[in-house]
């Protein structure tokens, strides 16, 4: 805490992406970087990985068949980032293992992961899969000897740090975080001044209430670049909560959607205990597939979990029909039911392949991109 203070009095009020990097990811005082037991009964928030092992056995499914569609390539990688303590990486490689060795012998599963602490945590938990395994600090590590495969994370789009506007007097305004004399965090506000904000805030459209807020992250080409670099022909799977800019930003969603956890309960207030609570808010899709453009790559499936789920493990459901575990029946309906993590997470996938199409280029176009009478190319 002392820390964020100080930083407040040498540079001026933070911008909450600067809060939100103290916050979450310094190496002393962050909520990511001090501990993992963030995840699970015991920690402050569930993930599809705390449901079992079977979402990692589903996401085997989809990489394998991807590195079918790829012509089986002697070598390739896959990518994940946000991978925490290893555990959903050590789950996806024990399935490929048992659905396909032929795959796994030739597979470098590497994780980017800027946090050491959480490196080492990774490297403790993946010991026995050593030799498949690369840890790097930043994917551009990789980037010298790209290799055909995919890049995923499973919520880490919404642990990335983000703007917070709020309307006034028909304009947007940057909430910034400073504190009083008593060494209180406060809130403070400016016009704004960051160039990439301003231009993302030209998406959203003028009609909002006075006081209406939202979370703006202008910082999805700088996580995407060196993944993308990483990798020949690409395919990327981001899973997380979230909508098309459309429906994140409406005009009925006055408060946002920035959360805050700890111990299971949510609250909107980031200011108190800064490091103790994670700090979250909902992905914009339509802007994450907008920024993939712009590297090249494609959209070319965005569904909620349950029915992407569903659908990458119709061929393991229907060879095990019957003889489905009580443990596995109760994973695959918590991961996919509407009412539950089916319908609370959306999924989509981005290629680099000149092969890869959309299955209904016109429907995706108008889940991803719902206001547009021009829709964006989806499948050039
Ligand atoms: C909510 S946790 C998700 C953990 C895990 N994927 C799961 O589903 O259980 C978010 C993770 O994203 C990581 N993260 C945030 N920004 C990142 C970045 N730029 N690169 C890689 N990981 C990042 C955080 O350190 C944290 O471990």
């Amino acid at each position: 805490m002392r820390k964020i203070l100080q930083r407040i009095d040498d540079q001026a009020p933070l911008d909450f992406t600067e809060f939100m990097a103290l916050a979450l990811y310094d190496p002393k005082l962050g909520y990511y970087a001090r501990h993992t037991r963030q995840i699970g009964r015991n920690g402050d928030f569930f993930t599809s990985v705390s449901t079992g092992p079977l979402f990692g056995e589903l996401l085997a499914q989809r990489f394998i068949r991807h590195w079918h569609e790829i012509g089986k390539p002697q070598r390739w990688r896959v990518i994940e980032a946000g991978a925490h303590d290893g555990t959903l990486a050590c789950d996806i490689l024990t399935a490929i293992q048992k659905i396909s060795p032929q795959a796994a012998v030739c597979l470098e599963y590497a994780i980017a992961e800027p946090i050491e602490s959480l490196r080492s945590a990774q490297a403790t938990k993946l010991a026995s899969f050593a030799s498949s395994i690369r840890l790097v600090s930043d994917a551009l590590e990789l980037a010298d000897d790209r290799l055909p495969g995919i890049a995923f994370g499973n919520e880490v789009l919404d642990a990335l740090p983000f703007h917070l506007v709020e309307r006034r007097d028909h304009s947007w305004r940057e909430l910034l975080v400073s504190h009083d004399a008593d060494g209180l965090l406060t809130w403070v506000s400016r016009g704004i001044t960051n160039p990439e904000l301003n231009h993302a805030l030209t998406f959203l459209g003028e009609n909002f209430a006075d006081a209406h807020r939202a979370e703006i992250r202008t910082n999805f080409e700088n996580f995407l670049k060196p993944l993308s670099a990483a990798l020949v022909q690409g395919l990327m799977i981001w899973i997380d909560y979230g909508f098309a800019s459309t429906d994140l930003h409406h005009p009925l969603r006055h408060s946002g959607t920035l959360r805050t956890f700890y111990r299971h309960r949510a609250d909107d207030d980031p200011l108190t205990d800064p490091g103790e609570k994670d700090i979250t808010a909902h992905v914009d899709f339509s802007d994450v597939a907008r920024t993939a453009m712009k590297l090249g790559g494609k959209a070319i499936e965005f569904h909620n979990q349950g029915a992407w789920l569903t659908e990458i493990g119709r061929d393991w459901l229907t060879s095990r029909e019957g003889n489905l575990t009580t443990s596995e029946a109760r994973q695959f309906q918590t991961l996919t039911h509407p009412a539950q993590l089916g319908g609370k997470f959306q999924v989509l996938e981005i290629s680099w392949n000149p092969q890869a199409a959309p299955k209904d280029a016109a429907s995706l176009a108008r889940r991803l991109f719902p206001d547009e009478s021009a829709p964006h190319q989806v499948n050039d």
